[in-house]
Formats: structure tokens, sequence, C-alpha cells
């Protein structure tokens, strides 16, 4: 049973671990992306169980133990074995039959299906997340409700995304993109004689930092917001994402983490303290 909301620490667990070591080693295994993917992500499915894990912990005062983990648009499942280890229920649901057996892991349990429209009732896990999706999709903010509408009151919702304007926003037709998605795409073709795999427009789309700050402002009262940061910076930078402008260039991978309120034995969901209602639109000072 899952106990929202009690331990909430106003600093989250993960700023401590979010180090300048920490972003040097995620940063070097970036280029290891196409040639070694298992050490690419090895290195980022470790750091985001830990992510997770921290978040879970603050938020319930629990391990993810027996607890199961939504990965929407989880592809072929690199993160299975990481959340494994932490003893979550990992279950990956994912729309592309390719992408799922992309690497030739075998996931049991993995779904196909769209983030968009998830097929899983209401309230039925304790943890929903999607890393790199949101700019991989057409209506990145019906994900997101999607993703809370199936998170158990009191469970956690992560959702992470890359930032159009950050140095990875394009992809592969980057820093072109700064010019114009089109542009790149096109530029790109020309190039290599095939269009991208990320091609703008169909399975590329301009994410702003600014919206994902908008949406977590703008979510209903049950709805509470825990951080907003950037993913691969050490804590000490954290406070990019308040800085209009900047955060669109610097922030390169948006964190929005969210928790359900749980609901009284009415049905009702339980209203937020003073603090909670400053932390839901501060976002919180770190
Ligand atoms: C860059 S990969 C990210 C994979 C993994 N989550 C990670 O962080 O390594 C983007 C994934 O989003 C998936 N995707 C695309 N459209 C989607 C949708 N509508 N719903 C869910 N996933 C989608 C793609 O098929 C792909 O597997």
């Amino acid at each position: 049973m899952l106990r929202a909301e009690q331990t909430t620490p106003r600093r989250p667990r993960f700023a401590r671990r979010a180090t300048l070591r920490r972003s040097l080693r995620l940063l070097g295994s970036f280029r290891f992306e196409q040639s070694d993917p298992a050490v690419f992500y090895g290195g980022v499915a470790a750091d985001t169980a830990d992510l997770v894990s921290d978040f879970y912990r603050d938020l319930t005062g629990d391990s993810l133990r027996g607890a199961i983990v939504l990965d929407v648009g989880g592809g072929p499942g690199y993160f299975a074995d990481e959340f494994g280890r932490a003893g979550a229920r990992y279950l990956p649901v994912e729309p592309d039959p390719s992408e799922m057996h992309a690497a030739g892991l075998r996931v049991a349990g993995a779904v196909r299906g769209s983030g968009m429209a998830l097929p899983f009732r209401d309230d039925a896990v304790e943890v929903c997340i999607s890393s790199n999706v949101a700019e991989h999709v057409p209506h990145p903010w019906v994900m997101a409700g999607e993703m809370l509408r199936v998170t158990k009151p009191g469970g956690l919702m992560v959702f992470s995304y890359t930032v159009w304007h950050g140095p990875f926003g394009g992809h592969e037709t980057g820093p072109w993109h700064y010019l114009g998605g089109e542009y790149a795409a096109r530029r790109y073709r020309r190039k290599h004689g095939r269009e991208p795999k990320n091609r703008f427009g169909r399975s590329l789309f301009a994410v702003r930092a600014a919206e994902g700050l908008r949406w977590a402002r703008e979510t209903p009262d049950d709805i509470r917001i825990l951080a907003v940061f950037p993913r691969y910076h050490p804590h000490w930078a954290w406070w990019v994402v308040h800085v209009p402008v900047l955060r669109e260039l610097l922030v390169s991978n948006l964190v929005v983490v969210a928790t359900k309120r749980p609901r009284s034995a009415y049905g009702e969901s339980t209203p937020p303290d003073a603090t909670q209602r400053g932390a839901r639109f501060g976002f919180a000072p770190w």
C-alpha cells in the first residue's frame, strides 16, 4: 500500500547523486550510443533506476521492491535488468515492434501500445515513467495525462524528454535543427541518401522546456509536482530550468516528477497543505 507524501523531503534524495562526476560519466557514455549500445544504455539504465528509486523512496519511504514500473516507450527494454535488480516488476509498453526486438532482449510481459492511449485501466501501477519519448510523439502532453491516469494515487510519475533547442534536440540531424527541423531533415537526406530515423514532423517533434513547466503548473489539484530539473546536470546547476531562453539552450533533458494525491475513504483526493502548495507551484528552491 502506498503512503505518499509522508516522507518527501524538500530537497530530493536524488540531488545527492547528481554530482559533476556523474554528469561527466553520462556525457562520456553518449559517444557509445551507436558503436556500443550496451555501454551507453547500461549506464543510463542504472542511473534511471537510481533516479526513480530515490524519488519513490522520498515519496513512500519504500524501495521499489514489488512495485510495478510501467515504462512508456521502453524500446527494447534496456531498463529491464536495472529495475529488476531494484526488485521492481518492470513492464515496458512500446508501439513499434521493430524497436521492441531491436536489441534481442526478451522482456516478459512487454506490451504493445501507444503512450497517447495506454492500454491500462486507471490507477493501475505504482510507478509510470517515460524516458526520451515525448519528443517522438505528436501529442506529448496527452501522453503525460495518460501516464498520470494509469498511476495509482500515491504513486510516482517521471516524465523525461529531450528539449528541442538543446544540443541533442535534433538527434542525428543536429545541430542543423537550430535552423529548423524540416531543413535539418532535408539536409540529412541530401547528405546520407536516406531519411533520418528520427524524422522531424513524423517521429521527432519540437518540445520545449517551457512546455514541461507549463504542463506542470497547470496540472489539476490532485496532482503534486515533486521536482522539475535537468536530468544530466549536477544539482548545483538545476536552477537553469527557471531561466527563460537559457533553459531551452542548456537543459538538454527535462525531468518532471509528479505524484497523484491519495484519495480519502470517500474517493476524494486529499487537499494539499500550505507547504505542499508552495512546492507545487514553485517546484521547490533547490
Ligand atoms: C529514443 S527511444 C527511447 C527508448 C528508451 N525509453 C530510452 O530511454 O532509452 C524512443 C522510443 O519511443 C517510442 N515511441 C514512439 N512513439 C511512441 C508512442 N506514441 N508511445 C510510446 N512510445 C513511443 C519509440 O518507438 C522508441 O522506442
